[in-house]
Formats: C-alpha cells, sequence, structure tokens
C-alpha cells in the first residue's frame, strides 16, 4: 500500500477523489491481488535481450504482418513517462508519443490505476445497454466544451466518418427532404484544405490532401473540394450554398506540417459556412485535448465549430474517437443511424474521464504552453547556426522545425542518439509531438539531441 500511495503522489494533489477511492478500495472484495498487478508501477525492466531478438522480431513482422507501414528498425519494450527503452535496453526520449496519443507518457500511475479499476469490473457490453463510465466522459467532453452532445468511436478516422455522416444527414433534414428516400437530392459536398490529414476509411481519406494515399484505392467519395489552406478566396471559391454540406479544417494542421491557422481565416470559414448553411466541423484529432496548452485547439482563434472530432490523447493510449456536435446537427440523428461494437465502451471511457481530468486543470494547460515554449526556445538555441533550418514554430507541444531538406536522415540519426521524432509536411518537417508531462530536463536533453544529429547530417 505505502508502494501505491507513493505513487500516487501526484494523484493526490490533482485529484484527491479518484485517488483516495483507490487507495482505501477494499481490497478484500477484490478477485484478483491488486499488488501484483501494481507492480508494473516499480518499473520493473525487463531484461535485456541480445541484437539477434531484435532482428528476429523484424523479421517475423515481415513474414506476418501486412506490410502497410515503414517502421523504423527498433523493437520497443517498456517506457515510463517520457523516456521508452527497446528490448536491448536503450534508452529513448519520446518525442512522438505515439503520434501524438500518450498524453500523459507512458504507464502513468493514475491512468494505469484507472485502467486496472475498471478492467476489475467490466470491460465491455457493446452499446446495447447503458454503462456509466461512457455517459460520465461525454459529461465531461460537453460541459467543458461548445457541444450539447458527444458520440464516441474507436479512432480518429472514424470520427470524420461519423461526422461526415451527420453534415450529410443534417443537410437532407434541412434541406426538407425525407432524409430516407433514396431518390432525394441535397447538398452534400464536402470541403477540405490543402495538406489536411483526416485519416485513412473512405470517407476521411476522400478529405484528405496527400494524393499518394488516394489513387491506389479510386474511385474516391464523390463530392469533395478541396481549397487553400489558410486562404479565405479560395474557401469561398467553392462553399457554397445549396451545394456544401460541411466545411473540415484542422485549427493547426499536425501532419501536413504543423501548421497553425490564421484567426482570419477561422473566423472567415465560420462566416462562409453560416452564409452558405453549411457546418463548420473542427478535426482536432492531433491539435485537441490540452497539445496546444489550451483544452481546444480552436480557443486559441475564437472560433467555434458546430462539430468537433477528437481521438488521439483522449484515452492517453487506448483506442478512442469521439464526434462533439452541436444540438441543431444532434437532433437529425436517430437510433439506428449510425454506430460501433466497440465504441464508448466502460474500460476506455473510465480511464479517459482519468486522462480528461488530469489535462483539463489550468496549471496542467499552462504547463503545456510553459514546456512547448522551452522547446521551441531550445531547438533555436541548438540549431543555430544551421543554414537548413528555416523556421522552428508550433503551438504548446505541438511543434514543428522546417528544413529545406528531408528531415527523415536527422529523425534516424537522432533516433540512434536516442530522441524518438517523426516528420511531418513534404517529409522535410521535424515533428514533436512528446507526453505533455515530459520533463524540462528532457526537453533540454531532446533539443540538445536533434541539435546535434542535424549538424551531424547536414553540417552547418
Ligand atoms: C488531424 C487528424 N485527423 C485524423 C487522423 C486520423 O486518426 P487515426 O489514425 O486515429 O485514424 C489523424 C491522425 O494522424 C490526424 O492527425
Amino acid at each position: 500500500m505505502a508502494h501505491l500511495q507513493q505513487h500516487h503522489g501526484r494523484a493526490a494533489a490533482a485529484q484527491p477523489k479518484r485517488a483516495r477511492q483507490l487507495a482505501v478500495a477494499p481490497r478484500a472484495a477484490l478477485a484478483f491481488n491488486p499488488a501484483s498487478l501494481f507492480k508494473g508501477l516499480t518499473n520493473s525492466k525487463p531484461a535485456p535481450k541480445d541484437a539477434a531478438f531484435t532482428k528476429q522480431v523484424i523479421a517475423d513482422e515481415a513474414k506476418y504482418v501486412l506490410q502497410t507501414y515503414g517502421r523504423a528498425p527498433v523493437v520497443i519494450s517498456h517506457g515510463k513517462g517520457a523516456k521508452m527503452w527497446d528490448v536491448e535496453g536503450k534508452e529513448y526520449i519520446d518525442m512522438a508519443a505515439g503520434i501524438a496519443v500518450n498524453a500523459l507518457g507512458h504507464t502513468d500511475s493514475q491512468w494505469y490505476a484507472a485502467l486496472v479499476e475498471q478492467a476489475d469490473k467490466l470491460a465491455h457490453t457493446s452499446n446495447l445497454y447503458h454503462t456509466q463510465p461512457q455517459v460520465e466522459l461525454a459529461k465531461r467532453l460537453v460541459e467543458n466544451s461548445f457541444a450539447d452532445k458527444a458520440f464516441f468511436c474507436n479512432t480518429g478516422t472514424e470520427a470524420n466518418e461519423g461526422a461526415i455522416k451527420f453534415a450529410r444527414k443534417w443537410a437532407r433534414v434541412q434541406a426538407g427532404i425525407d432524409p430516407y428516400d433514396g431518390d432525394a437530392v441535397a447538398p452534400y459536398e464536402l470541403v477540405s484544405f490543402t495538406s489536411c490529414f483526416h485519416g485513412r476509411t473512405m470517407g476521411a481519406l476522400a478529405l484528405t490532401y496527400k494524393e499518394q494515399y488516394k489513387t491506389p484505392f479510386y474511385p474516391m467519395m464523390p463530392g469533395h473540394q478541396l481549397a487553400e489552406y489558410n486562404n479565405l478566396e479560395s474557401a469561398a471559391a467553392v462553399i457554397k450554398k445549396g451545394k456544401t454540406a460541411a466545411v473540415f479544417v484542422e485549427p493547426v494542421q499536425g501532419e501536413g506540417g504543423v501548421t497553425p491557422s490564421t484567426q482570419a481565416f477561422l473566423k472567415g470559414l465560420r462566416q462562409l459556412c453560416d452564409e452558405a448553411g453549411a457546418l463548420l466541423v473542427f478535426d482536432e484529432v492531433q491539435c485537441g485535448l490540452g497539445r496546444t496548452g489550451k483544452l481546444w485547439g480552436h480557443q486559441l482563434f475564437g472560433v467555434e465549430p458546430d462539430m468537433m472530432t477528437l481521438a488521439k490523447p483522449l484515452a492517453g493510449g487506448l483506442p478512442i474517437g469521439s464526434v462533439l456536435l452541436k444540438q441543431h446537427v444532434a437532433d437529425v440523428m436517430k437510433p439506428g443511424d449510425h454506430g460501433s461494437t466497440f465504441a464508448g465502451n466502460p474500460l476506455v471511457c473510465h480511464v479517459a474521464c482519468t486522462v480528461f481530468d488530469i489535462i483539463n486543470s489550468p496549471s496542467f494547460l499552462a504547463s503545456v504552453e510553459a514546456k512547448g515554449e522551452r522547446l521551441r526556445a531550445g531547438l533555436r538555441r541548438t540549431m543555430a547556426g544551421n543554414p537548413h533550418v528555416q523556421e522552428v514554430r508550433g503551438v504548446g507541444l505541438l511543434v514543428g522545425v522546417q528544413l529545406d531538406m528531408m528531415a527523415g536522415p536527422v529523425v534516424d540519426t537522432a533516433r540512434d542518439m536516442g530522441v524518438m521524432a517523426i516528420t511531418a509536411g513534404k517529409g522535410d518537417v521535424i515533428r514533436l509531438v512528446p507526453p505533455l508531462v515530459l520533463t524540462d530536463a528532457e526537453i533540454d536533453k531532446a533539443c540538445e539531441v536533434l541539435g546535434a544529429a542535424l549538424n551531424k547530417v547536414a553540417p552547418k
């Protein structure tokens, strides 16, 4: 128990009720021995394997797993906070966080406690029945946003898929037709922007910018219009009354190159949508939930959407997605219109409530902003004088280094030197989306390594 309390020190400060509940849980009533489960929190390190083991896992992956990913040649074994270790025992600072997912880092004690607590009761029932954790998560999301209702799904692309369907049905109802009349036609076009990324399933893929993600799977879903990001004139040319159902935009583009919208652009889109009778949808799968230092990315701009899609960090590493909707959109959806077997199950929702409560505190959000500033300042310092750096940009802990060359070799070298990063844009941006809980010392070390890696690959 002493061990448990020690690991719940931060929990007690941020969330006394939840932590206390767990600390005094009547252990005798539990069917398992929680002490053995909490062993994971002692940071137990698996015994390091040799290079032959790494080689074998990579060879087996090639043999048995469908080859849709270009993976780095490392096999990750475990993590703690913003650190990860590979199976050979090499330590990394994780500046990728599973592509902006592990907001609380790896094996956070409160995350782990919530997972165990709920796993001991109920993991899944489908949406045939009511479960309390789903309602609790919806309440948190609705009461802390512009929205009136939450829909749950399992990934970011699914959240956008849901938003596409809600927008299409909303437009049919708005047009005054019977939405179930297959012959009736209503505005159905969806607008998205250059460099956007909305996902890999057929609806979200149609909205996504990069042609190489789409062409092998042609034909795409019809009714998509593309406009130039941060260019209102270009948007105005395609957002049309009687044609457009919805406009999808990331308030801060992530995969596209870590590019914030301008306030004028988002405000202008809001106005164009209102004039055209179209919905404005913010994709905050990457920039939402504290990553920018605000709970929602759009709070940086003072513009509210009709719908917002979320996923990545919501359950701190368990799969979940959500669409938040204003009531006027929610009103058109009826039982049977959309759904998912796994969505919003009690296990993932209970964990997500814990993640949400930790992120949604003024001091936590302020720390993200401060860490982001430290990271950008550190990168500017350690990369100073390297002529290949064009810009260090971003908001909060969504940070990009724009190079005039491909970033892949720098990312590979940094990994060899113990820092995990990813790329973005045309492959010419180093993208850093670390756990929101990384320490100042980890930020400083990551900046030193990234600067040294850049100078090694592309000497000054
Ligand atoms: C803005 C944005 N939308 C949607 C997605 C798709 O999310 P997922 O990979 O969970 O389907 C991503 C993933 O990177 C994203 O960054």
